[in-house]
């Protein structure tokens, strides 16, 4: 096997994961943090798809995050700045209505894999 065929043997392994894998590129283990976003209270303002909870609106709802090119109004949409906001929302933006929840890093990365891939 030559060198490129050893590659796409590589990548195409490394693709075909389990559904609760997120997509590549993204760092983390979604089911994980489906799990945190309940764990931390994050549904206590944002609608999260396939995490339950009442309808609320103080955040907006998480849908569709991968989709979106601009977060919390001032980041640039990827997974580095996901994981900075969700774990000091404040620092970016003082006057954020969202506070700090002491998430950590593993926590904050697993929650971006999932919210990006739903
Ligand atoms: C007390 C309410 C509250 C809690 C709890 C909360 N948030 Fe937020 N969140 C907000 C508000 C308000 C905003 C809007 C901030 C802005 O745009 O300046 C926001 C914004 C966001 C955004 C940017 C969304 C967008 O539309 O651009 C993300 C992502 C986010 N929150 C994730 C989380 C995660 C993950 C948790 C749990 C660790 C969480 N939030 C907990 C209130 C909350």
């Amino acid at each position: 096997m030559n060198r490129l065929a050893l590659v796409l043997a590589a990548i195409l392994l490394a693709s075909c994961g389990d559904a609760n894998r997120a997509p590549a590129g993204l760092q983390g283990d979604a089911a994980r943090g489906r799990i945190a976003l309940a764990q931390y209270g994050c549904r206590a303002c944002h609608m999260i798809p396939g995490v339950t909870g009442s309808k609320v609106y103080v955040g907006r709802p998480l849908e569709d995050m991968a989709k979106r090119p601009i977060i919390a109004g001032t980041l640039a949409n990827n997974q580095a700045n996901l994981v900075r906001w969700i774990r000091d929302p404040q620092a970016i933006d003082p006057q954020t209505a969202m506070p700090v929840l002491g998430v950590s890093e593993r926590d904050a990365v697993d929650m971006s894999a999932y919210l990006l891939s739903h």
